[in-house]
């Protein structure tokens, strides 16, 4: 049996990403859907019933919850031909402001998760199997008022580029995809929504689009992918201008 795995499943780019892989993948025997929130869950699941889903109501923030998904995989005896690292959040806010329990819960699910998920998940994989990463535009550059969460995708975009170079001989694909603001529940869980203007004046992505090109470019062996002209050229301009210069530009 083949299975894909989902985290962050149960709402904006993870709910795209279930669509995506039934659309992308239809030879997966069975779709795994990662989050905290079971109905919501449910409610994706229904939306494709021609599909099996197995629905985990995991925080993936508690090791015994990270123990279940250990459990579940090797009493599976299923083969994981597609991960996907998307269960994240961020925060806005300086610092200082900020209370410890939000700086560290991001550093717990969008770095120690994600890198347990993977490590958890990897012995189950075989050649031809494919590892998707969300990262950020945010791990380009440092952004003053997101100084956790920035640094945070640049441990996601990092980690994922030597992955991938350790997993090429096995024949596995790891890509980061890199997405710019989208219209998403993330928004109102980092506190963005009518608090910064800088996300007020960025252009958009859409959730469906970001899933479904950088799903295409993983299958297609591809590192790396960040919709919209704007980003890609942000992202050339990371790699010529200093730090110090464009981060007079990146305060959100
Ligand atoms: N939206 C943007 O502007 C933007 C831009 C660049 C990158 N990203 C990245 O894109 C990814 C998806 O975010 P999104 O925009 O789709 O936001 P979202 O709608 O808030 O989705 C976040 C997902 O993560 C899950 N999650 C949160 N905490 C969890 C935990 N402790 N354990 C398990 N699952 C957990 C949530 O499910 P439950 O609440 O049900 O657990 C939800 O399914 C994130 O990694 C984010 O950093 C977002």
């Amino acid at each position: 049996m083949t299975i894909a795995v989902i985290t962050g499943a149960s709402s904006g780019l993870g709910k795209e990403y279930v669509r995506q892989v039934t659309e992308q993948l239809p030879t997966v025997d069975e779709i795994w859907l990662i989050a905290r929130r079971l109905e919501r869950l449910e409610m994706i699941a229904a939306d494709f019933p021609s599909k099996t889903f197995r629905l985990l109501s995991l925080d993936l923030c508690r090791d015994e919850d990270l123990e279940a998904y250990r459990r579940a995989l090797s009493e599976s005896g299923a083969t994981v031909s597609l991960l996907i690292n998307n269960a994240g959040f961020g925060k806005l806010g300086d610092f200082a402001e900020m209370p410890t329990a939000d700086q560290v819960g991001m550093v717990d699910l969008n770095c120690r998760a994600l890198t347990a998920v993977t490590s958890l998940t990897l012995p189950h994989m075989a050649q031809g199997g494919g590892i998707l990463n969300v990262s950020s535009i945010a791990s380009y550059v440092p952004t003053p008022r997101m100084a956790v969460y920035c640094s945070t995708k640049a441990y996601v975009t990092s980690f994922s580029q030597a992955l991938r170079a350790e997993l090429r001989p096995c024949g596995i694909h790891v890509l980061a995809v890199c997405p710019g603001p989208m219209a998403t529940e993330f928004l109102d869980v980092a506190a963005i929504t009518g608090n910064s203007k800088t996300f007020q004046t960025l252009p958009y992505c859409r959730p469906e689009t970001v899933a479904r090109v950088s799903l295409n470019r993983l299958l297609c062996g591809n590192s790396w992918y960040t919709n919209r002209l704007f980003y890609k050229f942000y992202r050339v301009l990371a790699k010529l201008v200093p730090n110090r210069l464009l981060m007079k530009f990146t305060a959100v």
